[in-house]
């Protein structure tokens, strides 16, 4: 039943649509009238900020790890894998428009499996049940599953949360979905807003789809609590929405990514109840494991049966073909060395993203305590998880930090804190301080 709905258009109609669209789109513009795009709202911060010359800037802008001296570092356990990989890689053929098999177990096992401790995701696996195909990264799956849905499943309706990661929403856009936003976070309050996202959502037609943040969303850093998980997972059955993971930030609640996965093994049971029979989830190493420029990650789609699991493979193949033909290998061979037993690198690997997160625990604290508290809470940066603080500033404030002390965040006032560090936090704090004053 669920199979055809996932499946619904057939094949012959798509083809009549693409070649009607074609024919029907605008006359081109001439070159020379093409109206500048404006900057990327987190990539544009990053570009501003190398043009900044004040010695004592800091760029808060963009998710991705500095040390303690302010520089991006390579995991120790990444740079022996690359060892490795010079010593015995004897080819750089193309991997499989889907990735390799190693690199799609891996992924299953690691994450549905959760290494043995899921007995769920385990039988989805040996059910055939899970379709993974490595993808350009997290961006990259969620751009190949948005074309996915809108070519075979029955809603365009994507629900995202408001307010989500500055890209989701022009993602699912390009890709022909209509995105609409379900109420998430109170910013007059710097809280969940958990009774309007249960009552938007439930607003919501049936058969949506909808994102959910595995863990640290981004870009509020408030997660649910397992029980509002269970209510939200209710919601979902009775609309019978299709839930889409997006799983940017697996290990940078905990430290450890095991346990980090709540929300997949809530829905692998649902799934092997056929409660929920499909999800998708989207998941990248880039920021687990430092692979951000190697564009490693992964779509799964959780299917009803083996049957359907061979058919969307197949169209996932037809689907990614045309657009960039087959992922790149290195970040992915990566992968696979340190989750091959023989290299032993799965525990230094484990143990070194450990620490990654307890360096971005220090600095949140650190922040926390240095920040004016006569006229202003601050308890909701404790309550964040990951990446980034949510200040709450106005974009005025955040404006303000650019213009006068070179501080340089996103509009929303989301800080990624790994640009904080202890020579620079002091400075950081008494900046906010000031701005806050007036
Ligand atoms: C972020 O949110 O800053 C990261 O996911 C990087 C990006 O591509 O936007």
């Amino acid at each position: 039943m669920y199979k055809t709905q996932l499946l619904k258009a057939p094949q012959f109609k798509q083809q009549a649509l693409n070649l009607r669209s074609l024919s029907q789109s605008a006359p081109c513009k001439k070159f020379g009238e093409i109206p500048l795009a404006p900057p990327d709202k987190i990539l544009g911060i990053s570009e501003a900020y190398v043009n900044d010359s004040n010695p004592n800037k800091i760029n808060l802008g963009v998710g991705a790890y500095r040390d303690n001296s302010g520089k991006p570092i390579i995991f120790p356990s990444v740079k022996e894998a690359e060892k490795i990989l010079l010593q015995k890689e004897t080819e750089k053929e193309y991997t499989g428009i889907n990735g390799s098999k190693n690199f799609q177990n891996i992924v299953k096992n690691f994450i549905f499996n959760n290494s043995g401790k899921d007995a769920n995701g385990k039988q989805l696996i040996d059910d055939n049940r899970i379709v993974t195909a490595q993808t350009i990264s997290g961006t990259g799956s969620l751009r190949v599953i948005a074309d996915f849905l809108n070519r075979f499943y029955s809603s365009k309706k994507i629900l995202v949360p408001k307010p989500t990661w500055a890209n989701h929403v022009a993602v699912f856009k390009d890709a022909g979905l209509e995105p609409e936003f379900y109420a998430y976070y109170e910013t007059s309050k710097n809280d969940l807003d958990f009774d309007n996202l249960k009552k938007s959502l439930e607003s919501q037609p049936n058969e949506s789809v909808v994102l959910l943040h595995a863990c640290c969303h981004n870009p509020t850093g408030m997660d649910l609590t397992n029980e509002q998980w269970d209510e939200v997972l209710q919601i979902i059955q009775d609309k019978k929405f299709f839930p889409l993971v997006d799983m940017a930030y697996q290990g940078f609640a905990s430290g450890k990514p095991f346990q980090d996965i709540e929300l997949i093994r809530k829905l692998t049971k649902l799934a092997n109840e056929n409660k929920i029979p499909s999800f998708a989830l989207c998941q990248s190493f880039a920021k687990n494991m430092g692979l951000y420029g190697e564009r490693t990650g992964s779509i799964s789609i959780i299917t009803p049966n083996a049957d359907a699991s061979k058919a969307i493979e197949s169209q996932l193949k037809k689907l990614i073909r045309p657009i960039y033909s087959s992922p790149p290998i290195h970040g992915s061979k990566i992968v696979e060395v340190i989750f091959d037993e023989q290299s032993g690198l799965l525990p230094q690997w484990l143990e070194e993203l450990d620490k990654v997160v307890g360096r971005l625990n220090d600095v949140r604290q650190k922040l926390y305590e240095k920040l004016d508290k006569s006229n202003y809470n601050w308890d909701h940066l404790l309550k964040q998880r990951g990446m980034f603080v949510y200040t709450g500033l106005t974009p005025e404030q955040v404006q303000k930090l650019r213009n006068e002390y070179s501080v340089y965040a996103t509009e929303d006032g989301r800080f990624s804190i790994s640009g904080i560090n202890e020579n620079n936090v002091d400075y950081l704090a008494n900046a906010i301080n000031e701005v806050i004053k007036n």
